[in-house]
């Protein structure tokens, strides 16, 4: 047996060791799980935004139906109420957000990018659910930096979004992790980046996401042994870490 085959047979024993499955195995199955959990039951307005965001030339960056259906659910789980969004984009996420969260409930959302969130805006104002919303254009890293300053942000939101500029994400969790509340959650989006976290290093990739690999890797290195947080890798749309803070 060549040494390839050895240590093919290792890793597939391996996998039979841990249980591994994976439950989307193929395109049909996504579609599968689409077509009958997801779209049914989506809400008027973010179908709306979703088809209304498929025309733009970025789409490949809004958050799928999936995971929009995904973060309702857990925010309304948790009984989040007061929560933060990095990367807004066209708004699928924090209309999703938006429309889980009770009347009084409020995001902080943050992009660099006023005129994409300016082309969703007019489907979420008319969701009636806009006044929930506190859009700031810009980095949000300064914005973060001024919450610190401030102690009085400190432990007050019950859950955070973060999908944006990946070379950060480091960044942001050694902020997010103080604004965030004990038993509160920060979901980190792309956290599997296209697969390419376990591409081998000369593997064909897309500059971009060759560019933003090792971010990722960094981020879910030092958030597998963060004693702060309880986590959890999900493999829902691009991959996503749910972290607990615990203390
Ligand atoms: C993947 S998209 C967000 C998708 C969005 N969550 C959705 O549901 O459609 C990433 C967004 O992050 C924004 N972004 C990039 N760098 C940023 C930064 N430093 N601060 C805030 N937003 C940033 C981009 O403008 C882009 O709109």
């Amino acid at each position: 047996m060549s040494s390839t085959q050895e240590e093919q047979q290792k890793q597939d024993g391996r996998h039979q060791e841990v249980g591994h499955k994976s439950l989307l195995q193929s395109d049909a199955l996504y579609q599968y799980v689409l077509e009958t959990s997801v779209y049914p039951r989506e809400p008027e307005p973010l179908k709306e935004l979703r088809e209304l965001t498929a025309k733009h030339p970025w789409n490949v960056m809004t958050t799928s139906a999936d995971e929009g259906q995904f973060l309702s659910m857990l925010l309304k789980l948790i009984n989040a109420k007061n929560t933060m969004e990095i990367g807004v984009y066209t708004g699928y996420s924090l209309l999703a957000t938006a429309l889980a969260i009770p009347e009084d409930g409020k995001i902080l959302a943050m992009d660099i990018n006023r005129t994409n969130y300016e082309l969703g805006l007019p489907v979420i104002q008319k969701a009636g659910v806009a006044h929930k919303i506190d859009f700031r254009e810009g980095p949000a890293l300064p914005v973060l930096d001024q919450m610190i300053e401030d102690s009085t942000y400190y432990g007050k939101f019950d859950f955070i979004f973060v999908d944006a500029d990946k070379d950060n994400y480091l960044n942001y969790h050694k902020r997010l992790i103080e604004l965030v509340k004990v038993g509160g959650i920060i979901g980190y989006d792309n956290t599997l980046w296209n697969g390419s976290v376990v591409a081998p290093p000369d593997a064909p990739l897309r500059k971009y996401i060759r560019f933003y690999r090792d971010f990722v890797l960094e981020l879910n290195k030092a958030l597998a042994v963060d004693p702060r947080i309880e986590i959890c890798q999900l493999p829902v749309g691009d991959g996503i870490t749910l972290c607990r803070r615990i203390s």
